[in-house]
């Protein structure tokens, strides 16, 4: 009787053990957070395309080549360069206080419908009350997929340079 307890009472341990290392361990859903990848090869231009990364969206716009001809320096300091087109990557919540802009295909542009702020293409601030351009998050590129949460080389000297905060 006496074994047959302690044998239970280990099994018992045994399965105490796990589930509180099951209960320590991060889930899934939370290691796969970080990063997220998204497959550009099918954007198409100015259709804007939002993803989420980290509970947040993010815009990712591929420019027409119109656009690209057209666009000034800090425009295109902002551009990332995926496979040869240029793409708007920002995080899509407005400067002023965070409210979720819309793009208009036909002007090419965001507007924050909350107190009427305006961004261009790029997510630069052309009308107040934004007191600063739309962010651009880490990202990465690998071929045609950008990962979003990764610190490539391209962002790094975006942050360093002042382009995005
Ligand atoms: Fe966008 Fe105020 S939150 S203009």
């Amino acid at each position: 009787m006496g074994k047959a307890f302690g044998a239970v009472a280990g099994v018992g341990a045994v399965g105490a053990l796990y589930a509180m290392k099951r209960s320590w361990d991060p889930l899934p859903s939370v290691k796969a957070a970080g990063f997220t990848e998204v497959d550009t090869s099918t954007c198409v231009e100015n259709k804007l395309v939002v993803e989420k990364w980290r509970g947040k969206p993010i815009f990712i716009l591929k420019k027409t080549a119109e656009m690209v001809s057209s666009q000034g320096e800090a425009e295109a300091a902002r551009d990332v360069i995926i496979d040869g087109a240029h793409f708007t990557v920002n995080i899509g919540l407005c400067t002023h206080l965070g409210c979720i802009p819309a793009y208009r295909e036909d002007r090419k542009d965001f507007l924050c419908a909350c107190h009427g702020g305006e961004f261009n293409a790029s997510g630069i601030d052309t009308k107040l009350p934004p007191p600063s351009p739309l962010i651009i998050p880490p990202f990465n590129v690998k071929g045609t997929t950008l990962v979003l949460g990764e610190e490539g080389e391209v962002y790094k000297k975006m942050k360093e340079s002042g382009v995005t905060a």
